[in-house]
């Protein structure tokens, strides 16, 4: 279990309006055409439920903090598909190996305490040939965004429940073994200075078959 009360409530409610400012499109987007069994790391309050295809069998969704994992039982309930909610760390995670078709890491490995050993247990519970689907934002490719991103590290995971914003996740995600099939990058929002926060990504990586 981790408890960040305070962050829970800032971010059940800011997330519930980023919602209406075009997070529930990328949403969309990060779990279309999802099939079979899948693992969701850091559901949070569960905003990603309501996406999920009915080509989905079952999710298990993994959420550490009590307030945003009881707001996630309150989603898994309405969702359409059966989603499972349950006390869990990315870092070891509560799953056999090759146990799931797809994981989902949404706007998570930014917050965990140490994204490779988050990866390689995401890369362990999915079988040869499935895949993650991730939704992060991540360090900019331009180097003057990317210094204000390193400077504000210093003080941003202690207001916004360990998050980072400069941390390289795609190449993460390759280290980790997965192939990337699919990536795009965008901003959200869209500011005219960008915020640190800012720069995203949606993408899909395979576990090779063999
Ligand atoms: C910014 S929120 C994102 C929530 C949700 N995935 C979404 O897309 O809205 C970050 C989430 O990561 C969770 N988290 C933090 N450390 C974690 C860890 N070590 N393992 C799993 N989840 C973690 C937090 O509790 C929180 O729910």
């Amino acid at each position: 279990m981790i408890r960040h009360p305070v962050f829970a409530r800032v971010y059940d409610a800011l997330s519930r309006r980023m919602e209406k400012q075009g997070a529930s499109n990328h949403r969309r987007r990060l779990l279309a055409d999802l099939h079979g069994r899948v693992i969701e790391v850091g559901a949070g309050n569960g905003l990603n439920f309501s996406y999920y295809p009915d080509s989905v069998d079952e999710v298990l969704a993994v959420e550490p903090e009590p307030r945003l994992r009881s707001a996630a039982v309150r989603a898994a309930k309405s969702a359409a598909v059966k989603i499972t909610v349950v006390d869990g760390v990315a870092d070891a995670l509560p799953a056999a190996g090759g146990s799931f078709d797809a994981a989902v890491a949404s706007l998570v490995l930014c917050s965990v305490p140490d994204q490779s050993t988050a990866l390689a247990e995401l890369h362990r519970v999915v079988r040869p040939g499935g895949e993650l689907r991730f939704y992060e934002h991540v360090l900019s490719d331009q180097p003057r965004l990317a210094s204000v991103q390193r400077a504000v590290d210093h003080v941003w995971p202690f207001v916004a429940g360990g998050c980072h914003t400069s941390r390289a996740t795609v190449a993460a995600v390759e280290e980790a073994g997965f192939v990337i099939e699919d990536i795009a990058a965008f901003y959200f929002p869209e500011t005219r200075v960008p915020l640190p926060p800012a720069p995203h990504v949606i993408g899909v990586g395979r576990k090779p078959a063999t």
